[in-house]
């Protein structure tokens, strides 16, 4: 049984003191897990294991929030790293690498003709965003996701104050499978809206002619399609979402997977909106030609290329899903995993008064005790093997058996010994 270890809560108490929300991201802060059960930092990670503070070992499923596409230490990727730290990081000219992976990107990715690098998914949504604007002169953005921090992202959210009212006014959001609401976006703001960004697929999937009607509507109003693939790229299919569902937009961000873990992101598509980033507008960072994330992209990329990485996360991620979601039937416990082999999150639906976090707490709890760590978005990587994926569901069997004892007697909130995961509060 787990509870925080010592050094971790030492940790913890440090922090409290010097880092405003503990984490730095809202998504690996301590009240999104099951405080006083989960350990808060992680030391280590090999493979798909990691490795808390007090040195107890974890199967991880959230992958780092998705970056760690190859899994943690990578051969190659690490190869490739150490290589380059022996040749320096940052130059005062470009490198080299950053044309060869420019290369990779453009042969990889359908909408790629040119590439420019950032660190960030933030920073690649919002140079799309900026190229959109800057190619149609029209400020307004009409979005249904979640694409960063940046201002033009989180001005319509709960969590707005520092966004000037002006900036909040030129966002508008429309939804997820739902064209009409997007064709409403355009009529309210007629001849504004320069920019449609999404997903191309979140958790809910797209129903048949979705995004190619997006596609239509965005250019027929005189927008640039943006698709956010921080998430989706590398995943879905080597080339992204687009390439699994053939839409192909104007521009593309692409960060997470790109460098297994290393900090790179880009911003990608037609060549014509691209040469804005000289010719009209401003995009430029000190680090983003950083050499050692390149060449960690560039391993990953050719990896990709050369392994099937892909239909690895689909089938491992098959497996995962299929069989939670079979065990938590078999156990009585109302949870399923859903979303897309690659990329899934927990729904939950009980009766009786329970509470969907406090129930997910419990399931979490359990795994956790095992030594499977969880969190609100699940990925797969190509290091979770056959071995890793059966190990996962004994422990699945065990938590959701601990589970469903628990919920069948009404007594899911005595049994979870911390505080429940909250809302994740960032999305908007
Ligand atoms: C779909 C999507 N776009 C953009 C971002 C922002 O990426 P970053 O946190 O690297 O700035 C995220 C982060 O989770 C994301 O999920």
């Amino acid at each position: 049984m787990s509870t925080t270890g010592l050094r971790d809560r030492a940790l913890l108490e440090r922090a409290r003191r010097v880092l405003p929300g503990i984490t730095q991201t809202y998504s690996k802060a301590p009240d999104q897990h099951v405080q006083g059960v989960y350990p808060v930092y992680l030391e280590r990670g090999d493979g798909c294991r990691v490795w808390d503070m007090d040195g107890r070992e974890y199967i991880d499923y959230p992958c780092a929030l998705g970056p760690v596409l190859l899994g943690y230490r990578d051969p190659d990727v690490d190869a490739a790293v150490r290589e380059q730290v022996d040749r320096g990081a940052s130059f005062s000219l470009g490198h080299p690498l950053e044309v060869e992976v420019a290369e990779l990107l453009v042969g990889l990715i359908p909408c790629a003709e040119m590439v420019r690098f950032v660190k960030t998914g933030s920073e690649a949504t919002s140079a799309a965003v900026r190229l959109g604007r800057a190619s149609t002169r029209r400020d307004h953005v009409a979005m249904c996701g979640y694409h960063g921090w940046h201002e033009w992202c989180v001005g319509h959210t709960a969590r707005n104050a520092g966004v000037p009212q002006a900036v909040r006014e030129l966002t508008h959001q429309w939804s997820y499978n739902d064209v009409d609401s997007l064709r409403r976006v355009f009529d309210e703001h007629p001849e504004q809206v320069g920019v449609v960004i999404m997903e191309p697929v979140g958790v809910e999937e797209p129903q048949a002619g979705f995004l190619a009607a997006v596609r239509d509507l965005a250019h027929e109003r005189g927008a640039v399609l943006i698709f956010d693939e921080v998430i989706t790229g590398f995943r879905m299919a080597p080339g992204g979402a687009q390439e699994l569902y053939g839409v192909v937009p104007d521009l593309a961000a692409v960060g997470k997977g790109m460098a297994n873990g290393y900090p790179l992101s880009a911003v990608v598509g037609r060549s014509d909106l691209m040469e804005l980033v000289t010719a009209a507008t401003y995009v430029s960072g000190t680090f983003a030609g950083d050499a050692v994330a390149l060449a960690a992209a560039r391993a990953t990329l050719e990896k990709l290329r050369r392994e099937p990485v892909c239909e690895h996360l689909w089938r491992q991620g098959a497996a995962v899903r299929d069989g939670f979601n079979r065990l938590a039937a078999a156990h009585g416990v109302p949870a399923r995993m859903v979303g897309l082999p690659p990329r899934r999150v927990m729904e939950l639906t009980p009766q009786g008064g329970v509470e969907p976090n406090v129930l997910k707490g419990l399931i979490w709890q359990g795994c956790i005790d095992r030594g499977v760590l969880l969190g609100n978005a699940n990925f797969i990587s190509f290091a979770h093997d056959d071995e890793v994926v059966a190990r996962t569901l004994v422990v699945f069997d065990e938590a959701l058996g601990e589970t469903g004892r628990a919920y069948q007697a009404g007594r899911v909130a005595e049994a979870l010994r911390g505080i429940p995961p909250g809302e994740v509060s960032r999305r908007p």
